[in-house]
Formats: C-alpha cells, sequence, structure tokens
C-alpha cells in the first residue's frame, strides 16, 4: 500500500490542478470581457460596420456573461477543494507519524477508554540482552528478529532476513517445532547459549510466533521430512488449536513451552481464566509444565518478548543450590585445598574464595 502513495499523490496532483485551471481560467476569460466595455464597443462597433446589427451581437454576448455553473457553485466547488486539500494535508501528517516514521520496534495499543499506552518491550529486551549477556553469546529466534537483535543488542544471531541459505532457518525452525530434548541436542550442535521467542497472548499482539509457528513446522519440514510432519501439530479436524483439544506434539513442541511457561499461573483479569490467551481467545492445554534444559532468562514487562538461557550439560535436573549452601561448600573446599597443598600437588598458587586470598601460609 504504501509503496503506491507517491503514484497516487502524483495522480491527484494533476486531477487537483487540472481541476483549478478550468475554474480560474474562466474567471481569467470572464473579467476581461466585463470590465472593458471599450474594447467590446469597439469590436460592435466594428462588428456594426460590418455587420450592420448590433442586437445579435448583445445576444451572442449575454450567453458568455451567465456562465453554465454561476459564480456560487464555482466558489462552492473551490472550497470543498480547498478543505479537501486541508484534510489530506492533516491526513498525510497521521500516516507519515503512524507508518512511515513510527519505529516498528515500538508498538502503541489504545486501550478501552482511548488512552493510548506504549509498548516498549522489543527495546526493553534488547537493552537486557546487550546488558546481562556475555559479549559472545548467540541468540536464537526466528529469523525475523535477526537483524534487530543484531543490530540493537550487538549479539550473534543463527539466522537473519538473509534468507539466502534456508538450511540453517529450517533447523531453527526444526529446534522450535521439537520437544525439548531434542531441541536441546540441536541447540548444543548449533551452541546457542539464549532463546528468544515473541509472545502476544498477554496483550493480544498477533504477529508473535505462535501465529507464525505453521511457517517454521513448514520450513523445517522441508529440510527434515522424517523428523517433523506438519499434520502432527493439527488436531484430526485439521485445526490449529493451542487449547486442551490441540495436538500433543504441538502442546509439548519447545515453542509452545517457551511461549507458555508459567503462563498457566497467570490471570489477566477476574472475568477470564488463568492462562487465557488473548490472541487465540482461548485457555491454553498444556499449563503445568516444567523446563528442563532451558531456564528462563527474562520477560519483559507485557511478556511480548521472552529469554531463555539454555542450560550447560552439567546443569539440568539438579536442585539449584542456594547461595548460603555455596558458602558452606567453599569452606570445606578450602580445607581440602590446605591438605592437597601440603602434599605438594599445587605449588605456589593462590586461591581466591569469596574475595579472600589465602596465602601458603594459612
Ligand atoms: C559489539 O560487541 C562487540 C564484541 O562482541 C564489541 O567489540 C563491539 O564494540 C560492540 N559494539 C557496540 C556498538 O557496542
Ligand atoms: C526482516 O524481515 C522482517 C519480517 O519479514 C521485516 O519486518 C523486517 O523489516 C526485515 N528487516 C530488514 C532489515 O529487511
Ligand atoms: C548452507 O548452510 C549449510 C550449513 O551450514 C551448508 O552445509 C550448506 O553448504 C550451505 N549451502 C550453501 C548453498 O552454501
Ligand atoms: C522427543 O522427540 C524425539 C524425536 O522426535 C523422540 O525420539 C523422543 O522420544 C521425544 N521425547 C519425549 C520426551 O517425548
Amino acid at each position: 500500500m504504501l509503496t503506491l502513495t507517491p503514484v497516487v499523490c502524483m495522480l491527484s496532483g494533476i486531477a487537483f490542478s487540472g481541476l483549478l485551471d478550468l475554474f480560474f481560467k474562466e474567471d481569467a476569460i470572464q473579467r476581461p470581457e466585463e470590465s472593458e466595455p471599450e474594447e467590446s464597443s469597439a469590436v460592435s462597433s466594428k462588428l456594426y460596420d460590418k455587420a450592420g446589427r448590433v442586437p445579435k451581437m448583445k445576444h451572442e454576448q449575454q450567453p458568455r456573461e451567465t456562465d453554465p455553473i454561476g459564480p456560487n457553485v464555482r466558489s462552492i466547488i473551490l472550497v470543498v477543494i480547498m478543505l479537501l486539500l486541508m484534510l489530506f494535508a492533516v491526513h498525510c501528517t497521521w500516516v507519515t507519524s503512524n507508518a512511515y516514521s513510527s519505529p516498528s520496534v515500538v508498538l502503541a495499543s489504545y486501550s478501552a477508554d482511548g488512552s493510548r499506552q506504549i509498548l516498549d518491550d522489543f527495546r526493553e529486551a534488547y537493552f537486557w540482552l546487550s546488558q546481562n549477556t556475555a559479549d559472545h553469546a548467540r541468540v536464537m529466534s526466528w529469523w525475523d528478529y535477526g537483524y534487530q537483535i543484531a543490530g540493537m543488542a550487538n549479539r550473534t544471531t543463527l539466522v537473519d532476513n538473509n534468507t539466502w541459505n534456508n538450511s540453517h532457518i529450517a533447523l531453527v525452525g526444526k529446534a522450535m517445532s521439537s520437544n525439548e530434548s531434542a531441541a536441546y541436542e540441536i541447540m548444543t550442535a548449533l551452541d546457542v547459549d539464549y532463546v528468544l521467542v515473541i509472545f502476544g497472548g498477554v496483550i493480544g499482539y498477533s504477529g508473535d510466533d505462535i501465529n507464525k509457528f505453521l511457517w517454521m513446522v513448514r520450513i523445517a519440514e522441508g529440510e527434515h521430512p522424517k523428523d517433523i510432519r506438519e499434520s502432527d501439530y493439527f488436531t484430526e479436524n485439521g485445526e490449529f488449536r493451542v487449547d486442551s483439544q490441540g495436538a500433543p506434539t504441538l502442546l509439548n513442541c519447545l515453542m509452545y513451552k517457551l511461549s507458555y511457561y508459567r503462563f498457566g499461573e497467570l490471570k489477566l483479569d477476574y472475568r477470564t481464566a488463568a492462562g487465557y490467551d488473548r490472541t487465540r481467545n482461548t485457555v491454553i492445554g498444556n499449563k503445568d509444565f516444567t523446563l528442563t534444559y532451558l531456564e528462563e532468562a527474562y520477560t519483559t514487562e507485557h511478556w511480548l518478548v521472552r529469554i531463555y538461557r539454555v542450560k550447560k550439560p552439567d546443569e539440568f535436573n539438579r536442585p539449584r543450590i542456594p547461595v548460603a549452601n555455596r558458602l558452606v561448600k567453599s569452606t570445606s573446599f578450602s580445607s581440602k585445598k590446605n591438605s592437597k597443598r601440603k602434599k605438594g600437588s599445587i605449588k605456589n598458587k593462590p586461591v581466591v574464595i569469596k574475595g579472600k586470598r589465602l596465602s601458603k601460609q594459612s
């Protein structure tokens, strides 16, 4: 649509110019006739000399003076055109501020009372990524956000708009459509540190990853037809649904889990049940699940962007050790070191534990 705007503008410019030309020209033609009686009398006298008839000339002039439209109608038309042009200027300003210059990373929503709310979740998430992750962290997301992450968070992405090689995109699609354990294998093979998904269920944003999910499945199926089958993600009736009647493959795939992790506990408002997805207008089907291979790292204010950290192989299925317990362990560790040092296995190596430098004599 927007690419057509210049063409439409030029065409309407030509149309208006033609229209105004028409009305102003008639004015210009008429005025000399009305304001120069001498010339007309001279002409009439000439005609009188030749043809010998004055009345006929007056009759000829009569229809010219009363122009077919009438001055009132003409000025009304001119005012209407001016009003249209003024409205057009207002419209142009609106379009430019909304479509051309409104950055698509910042979303605006209108609440029921008409007030505007700015959703800055994308920038929030990218800023978090840039501040809280290692410089060389690799972020896996669907390719639509590849350039944004690279540009705004300065982190390496796996896939972006440079789609000339389909195999990486298909691999990311396969990871998103597989169950957690199968996805973990792909993610370790690709050296992924973080996974970023876009989830619109809380605010009703329809351009999120669940709505794009079938494309991921299709692209993955194109390259890996043995592992991914699009039909697995549909119900028997051929429906794509995320509620309790949805296909089990869908309810257990990585994209579903990353989008809906902890969402089952969330009650958006008193009218809806917990876990009600506003984008798809349904209560999600798989509410109680935990993540084994990933952990939630960050979720933005409106849950629009969710970032997960991929655990390292030594981290899963282990209870998290609270910081207090770690302190106890570090003391036993230091005594071990001392005994080892006495045996002479580690020499002249100062060990720093919790900011305390242990010298050899201690
Ligand atoms: C982006 O990250 C690299 C290191 O990964 C760093 O050298 C570079 O300065 C960063 N660029 C900006 C604009 O922060
Ligand atoms: C990348 O693709 C997305 C989705 O199609 C699009 O919104 C975005 O503008 C593209 N970015 C660039 C830099 O081409
Ligand atoms: C696309 O990427 C895959 C995986 O990195 C590679 O094996 C393949 O050769 C690439 N294709 C082309 C056309 O470069
Ligand atoms: C995950 O998917 C793989 C391959 O599709 C399958 O072999 C495995 O049994 C699945 N794991 C679970 C827990 O469903």
